[in-house]
């Protein structure tokens, strides 16, 4: 797929050495280029489109003199975004001699694996967890259902990997294999920064708006978790990416008296991290946004820029009372000029915004919880982990004496864009918190939307079930006890396993 017009020098770390690779078209994947170019054929492709981990390989950042290490969907992720980072594959771990790694031990002793497509996947999910938890201490079905959530296997049962990631702990590490950090970092630091026209990768604000506003027409991309599928499943091609996740300003997660700012360049995982951190009840919607690979590549800027009706990230952030912050660059002034909208604002029709050419969204300004409040999402989708919701709905209310004193509805799945349900609002401020009252705003809200029906539901379903969880939140206020598969919790499921 390289041309040479377009194509410009990728350099990365593997197995301790740099790996330097020219004429690379910026619109490559990671993938690719270790399958094609590399002819590390270990990684496997499954579905192309970061839902089945067959591509799973570790990334490795130098953060503070430390290696950060994240698993990632290699096939949805450009190949020059993992410029001067470290890479493994499942064929790194091994030691010389041949020895496996306690992560490849463990899942040979478990019998983790039958057919082995979905293995070197696995293997490397396992891997992100070993180096994560220093050697695989400490880890529970719980941990491991969350951080394997990302990888599906046809054969095998998932029974014996969980038992492989609890077990790879007790495993010794054989002379050869594993990381040396130190080294690591130090030969990180010796790669060259990127260069080229092709891939840019701008590593401060100012100068991400200047090259938005030099390059209008150059695809901006964050973690690439869905403009990765253009690629890979529509035959998109782009001459020309900007990548916003170098920009370091971008990378941070700040906190204010009264809100937070989660920078465009911020994880999935580390934005939810930091939602979760404020309200903690969100947890479990958090680990059911995709799988870990997904979340460690993809951005919370991105989701939120993206606009899908189907994205998780939006209903709950409407409803939440989100702002977003765009900027671009004033060439007259020379400096940054930016404007601050609600989010529910920011769309005018599918995958449609306001924002003009040359502007960015950098910043997501969530409020900070208030003394009184409840908020919770409630995603639908066909399989509880690594899916995209059929309807996600998304309250957050105060009620004061009996009365609503505050609510906002965000919703998705039930039109052309992530939406908030304002009549819905209007139906329910002000009134007393009564199931009349519910029954009046669950009709609100099943006329305030026409849902279509696709691959993931009906129309019907979708009006039906928007409805039904209203309902659902209102028996959660009263103290009904919860009858959903986020109340199960892992032993539950271990004693009917
Ligand atoms: Fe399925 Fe990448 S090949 S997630
Ligand atoms: Fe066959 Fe997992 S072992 S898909």
């Amino acid at each position: 797929m390289s041309t040479d017009t377009s194509a410009q020098t990728l350099t990365f770390l593997r197995r301790g050495q740099a790996v330097t690779l020219d004429h690379v078209a910026p619109d490559r994947t990671l993938l690719e280029v270790l399958r094609e170019d590399l002819h590390c054929t270990g990684t496997k492709e499954g579905c192309g489109e970061g839902d089945c981990g067959a591509c799973t390989v570790v990334l490795g950042e130098a953060v503070g003199g430390q290696l950060e290490y994240k698993a990632i969907n290699s096939c949805i992720r450009l190949a020059h975004s993992v410029q001067g980072l470290a890479v493994w594959t499942a064929e790194d771990l091994a030691a010389p001699g041949g020895e496996l790694h306690p992560v490849q031990e463990a899942m040979v002793q478990c019998h983790g694996s039958q057919c082995g497509f979905c293995t070197p996947g696995f293997v490397m999910s396992l891997f992100g967890m070993y180096q994560n938890t220093k050697g695989g201490k400490g880890i529970d079905r719980t941990q491991a259902q969350v951080e394997l959530s990302g990888n599906l296997c046809r054969c095998t049962g998932y029974r014996p990997i969980l038992d492989a990631a609890r077990q790879m702990g007790s495993l010794p590490l054989p002379a050869g294999c594993g990381v040396n950090e130190a080294a690591t970092v130090a030969a990180l630091k010796k790669l060259q920064p990127a260069t080229g026209e092709h891939y840019l990768s701008p590593t401060t604000l100012p100068a991400l708006l200047q090259a938005r506003a030099a390059h209008p027409k150059a695809q901006v991309v964050a973690g690439c978790t869905d403009v990765g599928l253009w690629v890979t499943k529509m035959h998109k091609r782009f001459a020309q990416v900007l990548d916003v996740t170098t920009a370091q300003e971008l990378r941070r997660v700040e906190t204010y008296p009264h809100h937070i700012a989660i920078g465009a360049a911020v994880t999935l995982t580390d934005a939810y991290a930091a939602l979760v951190s404020e309200r903690p009840q969100l947890k479990a919607f958090a680990q059911r946004f995709a799988g870990l690979p997904v979340r460690n590549s993809g951005t919370l800027g991105g989701n939120v820029a993206n606009g899908s009706p189907i994205g998780d990230s939006m209903p709950l952030l409407i409803a939440l009372g989100a702002n977003v912050v765009l900027m671009r660059w004033d060439a007259k002034r020379k400096q940054i000029a930016h404007r601050e909208i609600r989010l529910e604002d920011l769309y005018t029709g599918y995958r449609q915004n306001v924002m003009k050419p040359d502007e960015l969204l950098c910043w997501i300004k969530v409020p900070r919880p208030v003394k009184g409040e409840t908020a919770t999402v409630y995603k639908i989708s066909k399989r509880f982990d690594d899916d995209i919701s059929a309807v996600c709905l998304a309250i957050r209310m105060t009620v004061e004496d009996g009365t609503v004193k505050a609510v906002s509805i965000g919703a998705g799945g039930v039109a052309a864009t992530p939406v908030r349900a304002r009549q819905t609002e209007a139906a329910l401020l002000g009134q007393p918190w009564t199931a009349d009252t519910v029954m009046a705003a669950t009709a609100a809200l099943r006329a305030e939307f026409q849902p279509i029906s696709d691959m993931r539901a009906s129309a019907g379903y979708r009006h039906t079930v928007l409805g039904n969880l209203l309902q659902r939140f209102w028996l959660e206020s009263q103290g009904l006890q919860r009858i959903n598969l986020e109340s199960l919790t892992a032993s539950d499921l271990e004693a009917v396993a």
